[in-house]
């Protein structure tokens, strides 16, 4: 991505072997870094949500991991910060997946070199999570521009859910890749941002990832999807996971579910576009089976953003005391998913 003129990567690691992270809380506001050194720090950063999104979550959780054997390289002490780590986020799977690929290297590992591959594997991680994006926007590109040869060169309309894009990965995104490179292709695609309730990632960070990057887009409210599909105005959607089932049931953020029944009603194409690391092929059910995050009640009765005098600023929305159910994920049942867009290509699903 590039921000302030300069190309950058959400997670970026310091000469000292520290983790600098663009802090997700005040944007698009503000753009502020923070530097990790313990594994406290990265815990707190995705429990938080100073950094957030299923392949982000995961390669924080893993420098976690390097802080914790940097102190004491033990099996002990990586096995109790192991467990600590990944109790962070229950839903997203790529965080267990990074923090077992730390623990499938470094307990065979003698002890003293324990820090040094440590550091090596979750720098690999970052790496790999670029290529990998890079392969999805490359798959996801080939969709993109058939649509657009297949209706006389008409821009392509994309809804998109949540943030799935650089903010959420260590850069590219996995749902928006395909968007960027199309843009960069000279494809005109115009994008439908979610606001995505109640944090608002599709209004605070889709937005602004979008906005940067030049690409036209539009903000809508949450519920707006249905009635655009019903009058033609979106071709496909395309959002990103936090887990996806053995046969395909999609786990994204709360509200996706009802944007993939509105689009099959409309014949309109529903994509998530997602590394191999978010599949988990011990579930099947994606509904009985993957647990789904509740979060604190302030995320709904409350709102933050900048007063009219430039400051940062939170209100509370709501009565004081209400009870309040903030369901963070829903799945997608795959018979409601044209296809999984992974760094593999594109995997069409049946649906019914
Ligand atoms: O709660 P969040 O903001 O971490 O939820 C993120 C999402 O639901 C994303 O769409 C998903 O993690 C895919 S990110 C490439």
């Amino acid at each position: 991505m590039i921000l302030d003129g300069k190309w950058r990567q959400s997670a970026e690691v310091t000469p000292d072997g520290s983790l600098l992270i663009l802090d997700q809380r005040d944007l698009p506001h503000r753009i502020s870094w923070v530097t990790l050194t313990t594994p406290e720090q990265a815990a707190t950063a995705i429990t938080e949500m100073w950094t957030r999104g299923a392949p982000l979550i995961g390669i924080v959780a893993a420098f976690g991991l390097v802080f914790a054997v940097r102190n004491n390289p033990s099996d002990d002490n990586f096995n109790t910060s192991y467990q600590y780590l990944v109790q962070t986020r229950p839903t997203a799977i790529n965080l267990a997946w990074a923090l077992n690929r730390m623990r499938d290297v470094l307990l065979p590992c003698p002890v003293s070199d324990r820090y040094a591959v440590a550091l090596e594997t979750a720098k690999q991680l970052i790496i790999e999570d670029i290529e990998t994006n890079k392969a999805i926007g490359r798959y996801g590109l080939e969709l993109i521009k058939k649509h657009f040869q297949q209706h006389n060169h008409k821009p392509v309309n994309i809804l998109t859910h949540c943030n799935a894009g650089w903010l959420a990965t260590a850069d590219w995104g996995t749902a928006l890749a395909p968007i960027y490179m199309a843009h960069d292709a000279g494809i005109p695609v115009h994008v439908w941002v979610d606001e995505t309730r109640p944090r608002n990632q599709g209004a605070l960070l889709t937005a602004f990832e979008l906005t940067n990057h030049g690409v036209h887009m539009t903000l809508i409210t949450d519920n707006a999807g249905g009635h655009l599909m019903q009058h033609g105005l979106v071709d496909m959607c395309i959002v990103g996971a936090d887990r996806v089932t053995k046969r395909g049931d999609v786990c994204n953020k709360i509200g996706t579910y009802l944007k993939a029944l509105a689009a099959f009603d409309n014949q309109v194409p529903f994509y998530a576009a997602v590394p191999l690391s978010t599949f988990d092929h011990s579930l099947e059910d994606g509904v009985k089976e993957i647990p789904i995050e509740e979060r604190a009640a302030s995320e709904i009765t409350h709102l933050s953003g900048m007063t009219s005098q430039g400051e940062l600023a939170e209100i509370r929305l709501t009565l004081e005391g209400l009870r309040v159910a903030n369901y963070g994920f829903d799945v997608t049942p795959a018979r409601l998913v044209t296809g999984i867009i992974t760094e593999r290509g594109m995997r069409a699903l049946p649906t019914s």
